[in-house]
């Protein structure tokens, strides 16, 4: 009979692709989305967390719980820097984590004369 060599044949096919698939995916795993916020932060921070005015810190590529925790010690005032505090006041719990995650994912490139003029 022809008709089950040819199923046997599309199943095969449909395996092979949804193994495919599965090998690919992880090349494809997608970067944070920008976060919506990240505008009250690329002034002083870039987008990308390469700092673009003197005294701001860089954070490309800093530790997510780092990150995380500071943005919060900022915002509860255990770290009263005003500048900062002024940035995050209206800032989520989950905002937060959205650009702490942004920022993390982002890779460092500081410049060889960086903080040497
Ligand atoms: C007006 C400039 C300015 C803006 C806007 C700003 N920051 Fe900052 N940020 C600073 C400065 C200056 C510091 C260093 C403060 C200090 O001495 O603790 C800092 C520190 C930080 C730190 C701590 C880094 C570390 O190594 O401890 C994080 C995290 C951070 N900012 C994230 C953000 C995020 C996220 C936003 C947007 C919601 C933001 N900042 C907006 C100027 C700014």
């Amino acid at each position: 009979m022809v008709q089950p060599r040819r199923h046997t044949w599309l199943v095969r096919t449909l395996a092979t692709a949804v193994l495919a698939w599965g090998a690919l995916a992880p090349a494809h795993a997608a970067p944070p989305s920008k976060p919506a916020r990240l505008g009250l932060c690329a002034a002083c921070h870039g987008e990308t967390g390469m700092a673009q005015i003197p005294g701001a810190p860089n954070l490309a590529g800093q530790k997510l719980d780092y990150l995380r925790e500071a943005l919060k010690q900022y915002r509860d005032g255990r770290r009263n820097v005003p500048l900062m505090r002024a940035a995050i006041g209206p800032v989520s719990d989950a905002d937060l984590d959205e650009l702490a995650r942004w920022y993390s994912a982002q890779t460092l490139s500081v410049p060889s004369n960086q903080g040497n003029p």
